[in-house]
């Protein structure tokens, strides 16, 4: 599978490299066709480009951990040649979501806040313990690195959204930061950052008297790379669409 990475001079970027050399020494046929970054000069014989449109060779998947304003030109790209696209990148604007699932009528798009297996389940048991126990009152608390741009985590709304869907009268809070008693039907979101923190994510469901704590815990990038990996081996041949974890582990 010849694989563009968008967004490759970053910390996942690199990382997905790194993932696709291990999955070859696996037996499988991963290949790079080319790392494109802005910060990168375009330079074919090193693979190197500053843009997508610049990398005209062949490719079967364009996979983006860059930044949520890439949007409108990877979906243009994207689109343009008729390619898969695993969309890893957080934190878009409504318009640019709307870039994205528009081109999801045309090509196959694979949308994933959170390349883990692990949080995948998680954002499912979330949304069953809420079945279970509609009135616990919820927050998420979720870590960071200091160099994290979005706040808060993508993963924290994906988790919030679940909860929405088995509660709709719920009422998603970030930061809360004012005087007064929370509402019952709040889901609070609380954004640390510190230091190499990779992500961890936990939902606290309190009924009072008793409290239920679901926490997943990444503890190296190398995960979401190898996710973002097995979401575009998934993409090959599929209709277009929009899909995310819940068609690989559901
Ligand atoms: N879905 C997941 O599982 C998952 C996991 C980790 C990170 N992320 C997300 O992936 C994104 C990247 O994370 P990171 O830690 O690698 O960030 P990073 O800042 O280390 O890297 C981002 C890279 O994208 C490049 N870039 C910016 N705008 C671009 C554009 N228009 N076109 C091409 N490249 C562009 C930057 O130059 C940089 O090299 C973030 O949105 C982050 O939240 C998602």
């Amino acid at each position: 599978m010849d694989i563009i990475i968008s967004g490759a001079n970053g910390r996942m970027g690199r990382m997905l490299a790194e993932a696709v050399k291990a999955a070859q020494v696996n037996g499988n046929s991963y290949h790079v066709a080319a790392r494109v970054d802005i910060s990168l000069e375009t330079d074919p014989a090193a693979g190197t480009y500053a843009a997508l449109e610049s990398f005209t060779g062949h490719a079967d998947v364009v996979i983006d951990f860059s930044h949520h304003t890439a949007a409108k030109g990877l979906t243009e790209y994207c689109l343009a040649r008729s390619l898969p696209v695993v969309v890893a990148t957080t934190g878009q604007t409504e318009d640019e979501m709307n870039l994205i699932h528009t081109a999801s009528t045309k090509i196959p798009v694979f949308l994933s806040a959170n390349m883990s297996l692990g949080v995948a389940l998680l954002a499912d048991l979330v949304k069953k313990a809420i079945s279970v126990l509609p009135d616990a009152e919820v927050e998420i608390l979720e870590h960071h690195h200091d160099q994290k741009l979005d706040v808060p985590s993508g993963t924290a709304l994906l988790l919030a959204k679940r909860i929405v869907e088995a509660r709709p009268d719920s009422q998603i809070v970030v930061g809360r930061h004012q005087n007064g008693k929370r509402s019952p039907r709040e889901i609070g979101i609380h954004s640390l950052r510190y230091g190499n923190e990779v992500g961890t994510h936990e939902v606290i469901l309190s009924m009072g008297n008793e409290t239920l704590t679901l926490k997943h815990k990444a503890e190296d990038r190398s995960l979401f790379a190898r996710g973002a990996l097995a979401a575009a081996s998934f993409l090959i041949g599929k209709m277009p669409g929009l899909y995310d974890m819940r068609d690989i582990v559901m």
